[in-house]
């Protein structure tokens, strides 16, 4: 940090990030997700890493490889991938990408469940998730930055900004996910970075792109 042209400005930092979807069975061979390729969240685990920080990411299901140079978790449902992200606390950053599913089936099955022709299939019974960022960012070892990101169809503004008080995050990264933007799944992404003064549009960039820059504004609110 004293030489000049510092490249590894988050070095001695600790890192949680959440990536992917999660997955709530149903029964052994079902399941309710939300859609996620964990693009986003891998690459923002490996900027940080890029730029020095000792990153923890937490991974639902996803077929993308596991980045290099992090220490990747993997899990499957909402609970688990809470429980592990608590477990990576006290960290200095939290940025939270995950597509969380908001809800779990409130008694999965043990077994299979089996069709019973011509009868209406029971109905799905859920519970309400804990919301990872929000525990986060209300807890006792809450870390420095919290950034969490908004999947908006409509009205991603208004909607991301009452994410950012109502998680209590520093800043939320508010995208527009309607199928027509080819952001869900695709290779690029297009965001308003929504902090508690004021809201930044960046360019439709690379997912990639979105992360060096992303990291390099944590590099710089941590200075
Ligand atoms: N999030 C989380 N845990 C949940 C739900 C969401 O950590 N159970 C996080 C996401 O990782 C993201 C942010 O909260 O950083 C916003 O997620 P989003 O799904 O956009 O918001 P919700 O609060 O779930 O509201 P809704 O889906 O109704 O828009
Ligand atoms: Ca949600």
């Amino acid at each position: 940090k004293l030489l000049g042209g510092d490249n590894r400005p988050l070095a001695g930092r600790t890192a949680i990030v959440t990536s992917g979807p999660t997955h709530e069975p149903i029964d052994p061979v079902r399941y309710i997700a939300n859609r996620s390729s964990g693009k986003q969240g891998h690459a923002i685990a490996a900027a940080l890493a890029k730029l020095g920080a000792d990153v923890t990411l937490v991974s639902g299901p996803v077929t993308i490889p596991d980045p290099a140079g992090v220490k990747v978790m993997h899990v499957e449902r909402a609970d688990e991938m809470l429980e592990a992200v608590t477990s990576r606390l006290p960290a200095d950053i939290a940025v939270m990408v995950a597509a969380v599913a908001d809800w779990r089936v409130a008694a999965s099955a043990d077994q299979k469940i089996k069709k019973q022709p011509g009868e209406a299939p029971a109905p799905l019974v859920l519970a309400e998730n804990p919301d990872i960022l929000k525990t986060v960012g209300h807890h006792a070892d809450r870390p420095k930055l919290v950034i969490g990101f908004a999947a908006e169809t409509q009205d991603v503004e208004k909607n991301g900004r009452a994410k950012l008080e109502r998680k209590g995050a520093d800043l939320i990264v508010a995208n527009d996910v309607s199928p027509e933007t080819g952001i869900m799944g695709g290779d690029r992404n297009s965001v308003k970075i929504i902090a508690p003064d004021g809201i930044e549009t960046w360019p439709d960039l690379g997912k990639d792109e979105v992360a060096q820059r992303l990291a390099a504004l944590i590099a710089a609110k941590l200075g």
